[in-house]
């Protein structure tokens, strides 16, 4: 992983700024760095404010040019249950926090239901500023940013993690399959627990679908260690 790292930080100072590849690559890419991340000893692990620093005024990929704010993520640092979208839509972008605009309000009802609040769960993105147009983020822009991702799961440490939609589930899992075939089960990747759901973007527009994301809450609520 550092060879690779260390071969593509030459091709950007040679002035490659995205190299073509299939969605598999870049998930198994991902995969590699997951192991990286996971396999550092707990006491040396990194801060978010470290990640942060290092994530700076970033210009790795296109994303950069048309965004106002990078939404780094936010919660409690320490949390058991980390939610993970795709990438910051146009009142994220403004307001620098993930989750705000009206997908938001609905995740926040959802972890309500969960009998949790937002301030009880860590929330972050794929990428970390927003695609133009709301478009999906592409394959170079999710590999780019997908290390600062598993940077921060590992710096939190959760034990279980909650992606919503297609794309952080495909790219947490290492899979091409839709949600709809992820979702309704826990997939477990070295010691992690992840329960894919439906985007609640996608949830505010078929909400007949609400009740099949109930029942991934639930299976989350079962592992949750709640007090009392
Ligand atoms: N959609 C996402 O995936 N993330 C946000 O932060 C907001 C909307």
């Amino acid at each position: 992983m550092g060879d690779l790292q260390r071969t593509l930080g030459h091709l950007r100072e040679l002035g490659v700024h995205g190299i073509a590849c299939r969605p598999e690559t870049v998930c198994r890419v991902a995969s590699w760095a997951a192991l990286t991340a996971r396999s550092r000893p707990a006491a040396g692990r990194e801060t978010l404010a470290a990640i942060r620093a290092d994530i700076g005024e970033c210009t790795r990929c296109k994303l950069h040019r048309s965004r106002s704010k990078i939404v780094f993520g936010s919660g409690n640092p320490k949390a058991v249950l980390m939610f993970v979208g795709e990438g910051p839509g146009q009142e994220e972008d403004r307001a620098g926090e993930p989750f705000v605009g009206a997908a938001g309000q609905l995740l926040t009802r959802m972890i309500e239901a969960m009998r949790l609040s937002r301030d009880a769960v860590y929330i972050a993105n794929v990428v970390k500023c927003r695609p133009p147009g709301n478009r999906t983020p592409e394959a170079d822009e999710i590999a780019t940013c997908l290390p600062f991702l598993r940077r921060q799961i590992a710096a939190v440490g959760p034990r279980l993690l909650c992606t919503l939609g297609a794309c952080a589930s495909q790219a947490l899992l290492g899979s091409a399959e839709p949600v709809s075939r992820l979702r309704g089960r826990i997939h477990e990747r070295e010691g992690l627990k992840i329960v894919p759901t439906y985007h609640p973007a996608y949830l505010l527009r078929t909400p007949e679908k609400k009740r099949e994301a109930w029942e991934d809450l639930k299976l989350l609520m079962k592992e949750y260690p709640y007090e009392g």
